[in-house]
């Protein structure tokens, strides 16, 4: 593999660009507009240019990675690349129609890859040119501290496939896990209850915000609360995935919490919006309840 093409370049897909672009990939970093992909391979030079700062990383390997990067809008290029990975907004509609023009310049024996969190493969594969060769590829935020990769084969989803993906990953540094193509797979089946666990312990006055997040961070050691980490996931998210999992399953055990539906329709979506569960207005993030 020496081309890969990343659609959509939020956190996520300039997450995935920037590793693949590091680890001697090209990379057409795509988004609907060529503003929001030139912002992000920006973005991506920033923190390149961080790694430089702490010795990490060469300033001429930095550099080569960054011109590895292309930025378009055009899917047309796409055709030279061996793997098309989607990494677009979280709704099915939006995902649809990008498979849909992927599909129409993806190369011969190229890789359709979703990095959906939720959304199951089986069904989007409807919407591909062969869902022998579509497949689920879910990378973590932050993409370049992360190590983990779940791999979601589709009921169609040829096993070369899923080869090909975790050589991919490993190439990456990646570790991979394989789940079945249920919801939430493995990741989100088991963090988003915790997350929304902690909304409804919030929202009965259990506890206190900060000492929600303290307990689970001092007593678990997870790098960070529930709460904190609904607010750097996206509260939208949080609650997009939750309902994913509630309606995917039917079973009320993961029925939203009140609270976080609240927060999202205020739209208090957490560090993106500046304000979820804390307050990132100030100096430090300050909590809202
Ligand atoms: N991009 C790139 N690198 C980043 C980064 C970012 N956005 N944020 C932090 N880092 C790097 C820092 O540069 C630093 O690197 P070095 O150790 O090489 O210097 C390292 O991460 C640690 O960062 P900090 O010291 O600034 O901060 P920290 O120790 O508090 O760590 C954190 C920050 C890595 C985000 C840590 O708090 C953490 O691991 N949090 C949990 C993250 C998590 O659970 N992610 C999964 C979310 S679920 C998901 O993504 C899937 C889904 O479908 C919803």
């Amino acid at each position: 593999m020496d081309t890969i093409a990343v659609i959509g370049a939020g956190q996520m897909g300039a997450g995935i660009a920037q590793v693949a672009a590091v680890s001697g990939l090209r990379v057409l970093l795509a988004d609907r507009d060529q503003a929001l992909a030139d912002k992000a391979k920006s973005g991506i030079g920033k923190r390149l240019a961080r790694l430089v700062e702490k010795e990490k990383m060469g300033s001429d390997q930095a550099d080569a990675a960054l011109a590895r990067i292309e930025t378009l809008v055009d899917y047309a290029p796409m055709a030279e690349a061996q793997l098309i990975v989607e990494a677009a907004t979280e709704r099915e509609e939006i995902k649809r129609s990008i498979f849909e023009a992927a599909g129409k310049v993806l190369a011969e024996d190229a890789i359709l890859a979703s990095n959906t969190s939720s959304i199951p493969i089986t069904r989007m594969a409807a919407n591909v040119p062969d869902p022998t060769r579509f497949i689920g590829l879910h990378f973590f935020n932050p993409v370049p501290v992360m190590k983990l990769i779940e791999i979601i084969p589709g009921l169609a989803t040829a096993p070369a496939t899923v080869e090909r993906m975790r050589a991919f990953a490993a190439h990456l540094g990646k570790e991979v896990v394989t789940s079945e193509d249920e919801p939430g797979f493995i990741v989100n089946r088991i963090l988003m209850p915790m997350i929304n666990e902690a909304v409804f312990a919030l929202g009965n006055g259990t506890a206190t915000m900060r000492d929600i997040d303290t307990a689970c961070r001092l007593g678990l050691n997870h790098p960070m609360g529930p709460l904190e980490l609904a607010d750097f996931i996206g509260l939208d998210t949080c609650l997009e995935i939750t309902r994913v999992l509630f309606h995917g399953t039917g079973d009320t055990k993961y029925r939203p919490a009140p609270l976080l539906v609240k927060y999202v329709e205020a739209g208090w979506l957490g560090k993106k919006s500046g304000k979820g569960f804390y307050d990132y207005s100030g100096e430090q993030p300050v909590p809202t309840r």
